[in-house]
């Protein structure tokens, strides 16, 4: 496969393709909803790119196949690794360590050995398909070591890497028994990107603590020379095609349709959230629930509309959050509801983007209200969608968006009662003041799309 050597790669857990089973038997393959694929389409077209990552099956192995002009290179994992690489040490390990240990991370030495061989897998995979001088960029959390395992296989790349997620205080990251060798395998890179420039100070505090190499500022400087940069690059999202999306004609009608069929009240308040421990669902609902039983808001002019997606419902937590939420709508409903009107509309399922652009056009308040949350994308859809400045956005101070979207309705989303007159207020806002805090976040939205983000890494990364 010589001639098809790349000289961009990307890896990440997953391929940016979901499969299509077709009536006639036959399967087929569509671009994934993220932005993270678009914004890198025409960097991947132009340097001849190739996409390395799992395409969701257990125990299945596929050849490289292309499919919308770019490379696609399967991984294989059997079925105990996605129960001790994926479900295991990436989402019951590092997932809830570095989203504040909102639920308890589990160590077990056994995922710890499946890590390090998938990791060690990609890395192989990656020193097959790039060029001499490729570079290679490296996604999120799942794929910590391959930095370092790819340097030892192939010194001549340049290696990017970008965490989506938070990278938690230093107090918490050392509770993690591999603490040391994640800090190598990230170093392995030549740029390390976070959402937040706290991430990146944690992460070079941790370097020099814990590795002992000498850092000032963002660099690490390696006792061979080398120099690793540690900066925060906050992702974002393709902001015009949401807007474009949201002006159509379909979205328009079916965001009325959507009004209407709520029983055209008052007030539409929405979630879209996969379903996580560290969205802040439970206590949203909470909030809005006591705001209905204490009369704030009336069964009868507003509704909350919650779409849960379903995600990782093999690991735990996530099985006990789905039974608990579905425990609290049901009582919600059953306590406050009228015949012909339910206070929560509770959704357990996955949209395409244009049912979502339609859900955004049909809400006057979005509730964003995760414990912690790398940057959260839903928010800045939201500000995408609203071209006609109205609309509120009530925001968790602890998500990565809130550096950016300062003139949201910033909550703390364990103070239920902050939160609840932070509803209240966002639900009565005069329209003037609401467009004025939209207009400021659009601009933001607009200005910093994920093209600009995507550029600006590769930048960063093709200066060093
Ligand atoms: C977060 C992570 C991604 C992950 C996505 C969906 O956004 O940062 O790396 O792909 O969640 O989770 P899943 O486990 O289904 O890939």
């Amino acid at each position: 496969m010589a001639a098809g050597l790349a000289s961009f790669v990307v890896i990440a857990n997953r391929l940016p393709v979901d499969r299509v089973f077709n009536p006639d038997g036959s399967t087929t393959w569509r671009t994934s909803p993220g932005g993270l694929v678009s914004a890198l389409e025409p960097v991947m077209r132009r340097k001849g790119g190739a996409w390395i990552g799992w395409h969701g099956a257990p125990d299945e192995r596929l050849r490289p196949f292309e499919h919308d002009g770019i490379r696609l290179v399967p991984v294989r994992l059997s079925t105990q690794d996605v129960i001790d690489y994926y479900e295991g040490f990436s989402n019951a390990t590092l997932w809830p360590l570095y989203h504040d240990v909102v639920a308890p991370p589990q160590f077990h030495r056994e995922w710890w050995d499946a890590y390090v061989s998938v990791n060690q897998r990609f890395a192989k995979a990656a020193a097959r398909v790039a060029k001499r001088g490729a570079t290679v960029w490296v996604q999120d959390y799942q794929l910590q070591l391959v930095p370092a395992m790819l340097r030892e296989l192939r010194p001549d790349l340049q290696i990017g890497f970008f965490l989506h997620i938070p990278f938690p205080p230093t107090e918490l990251f050392q509770q993690l028994p591999w603490r040391r060798q994640i800090l190598e395998g990230l170093i392995g890179a030549d740029l390390v990107g976070f959402q937040l420039p706290g991430a990146a100070q944690n992460f070079t505090r941790l370097v020099r603590d814990r590795v002992g190499h000498k850092t000032q500022r963002g660099t690490v400087s390696l006792p061979d020379g080398r120099t690793v940069v540690a900066r925060a690059f906050p992702i974002s999202i393709d902001a015009k095609s949401f807007e474009e999306l949201a002006r159509s004609t379909e979205v328009e009608t079916r965001a009325a349709e959507i009004r209407s069929s709520l029983g055209s009240p008052k007030t539409v308040l929405l979630g879209i959230d996969r379903l996580d421990y560290t969205k802040g669902l439970y206590r949203r609902l909470r909030a809005f629930g006591e705001l209905i039983r204490e009369g704030s808001l009336s069964v009868e002019d507003a509704v909350f509309v919650q779409v849960a997606t379903p995600s990782r419902e093999r690991v735990d937590q996530y099985r006990l959050l789905r039974e608990d939420v579905d425990r609290l709508v049901g009582g919600i409903n059953a306590d406050v509801g009228r015949i012909g009107s339910q206070p929560i509309t509770y959704l357990h399922a996955s949209y395409p983007r244009e049912e979502m652009a339609a859900l955004y056009r049909a809400a006057d308040v979005m509730v964003v209200t995760p414990l912690r949350d790398g940057m959260n994308l839903v928010a800045k859809e939201y500000v995408a969608c609203r071209y006609d400045d109205r609309g509120a956005l009530v925001l968790s101070e602890f998500a990565g968006a809130a550096a950016e979207l300062k003139q949201a309705y910033q909550v703390n989303p364990y103070d239920i009662n902050g939160m609840k007159a932070t509803i209240l207020e966002a639900v009565r806002a005069p329209e003037r003041e609401s467009s004025r805090r939209m207009r400021s976040m659009r601009r933001t939205v607009l200005d910093h799309d994920i093209d600009a983000w995507a550029q600006s890494f590769i930048s960063a990364l093709s200066q060093r």
